[in-house]
């Protein structure tokens, strides 16, 4: 089967990134990962790129003379025609022509059970702030795809972890990260195999 073209999408230090490079250099995801493509020019994400030797650029979000970020985005991602667009951890929301475009292949990784804890101003830190104000029992983390809507896709995985009266915002990240990266590999490996099937809300594994 030939190895499918995905671009990954990021924000910060990258470590959802650096999970799927291991994953394809392992041959887990019959994949290539053919860009990565930041909204913030630190993003260690980049670094981790460069080190693998995988093409990296950082978009502006201010309107620059090359046209807008969602232009420039678009304008990127046209040249590459990818087969799968990842974002992990990517905190710029995406234009809707874009996610009309690469329908059902644009895969999101969020830090909740989704439909609890999501949606506008729920990203990394916030989540779990959220999530020990709350009080609840069990939190988790949820890959989904992406539609128009903000946290609103067809949900792929999710995976639950518990949350002890000890736990801390930081002590949440900590745990959930490792689950967030095995539950982000497993859908771009089904992904790539094609075992994937959207039908209406509802992500059936083939
Ligand atoms: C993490 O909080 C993760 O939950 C969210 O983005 C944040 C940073 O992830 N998806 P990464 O280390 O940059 O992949």
């Amino acid at each position: 089967m030939p190895k499918l073209k995905i671009a990954v999408l990021v924000s910060g230090n990258g470590s959802n990134l650096q999970a799927l490079i291991d994953a394809v250099d392992n041959e887990r995801i019959l994949g290539r990962i053919e860009i990565v493509i930041s909204d913030r020019p630190n993003a260690f994400a980049l670094q981790r790129a460069e080190q693998h030797g995988i093409p990296s650029i950082y978009i502006e979000k201010k309107d620059s003379p090359f046209g807008s970020f969602d232009l420039q985005l678009m304008n990127k991602l046209d040249e590459i025609q990818p087969d799968l667009i990842i974002l992990a951890g990517f905190l710029s929301i995406l234009p809707t022509e874009l996610v009309k475009k690469y329908q059902s292949k644009i895969i999101n990784i969020h830090p909740s059970l989704i439909p609890a804890f999501c949606g506008k101003g729920f990203y990394g830190e916030k989540v779990h702030k959220a999530v020990i104000a709350y009080g609840v029992k069990i939190t988790g983390a949820t890959v989904q795809f992406v539609d128009e809507g903000t946290d609103t896709g067809p949900i792929i995985f999710q995976q639950a972890v518990e949350v002890s009266n000890e736990d801390t915002a930081e002590t949440l990240a900590k745990k959930l990260l490792p689950i967030e990266h095995g539950l982000l590999v497993k859908a771009a490996a089904l992904f790539c195999q094609k075992r994937l099937k959207v039908e209406g809300r509802r992500v059936k594994i083939l």
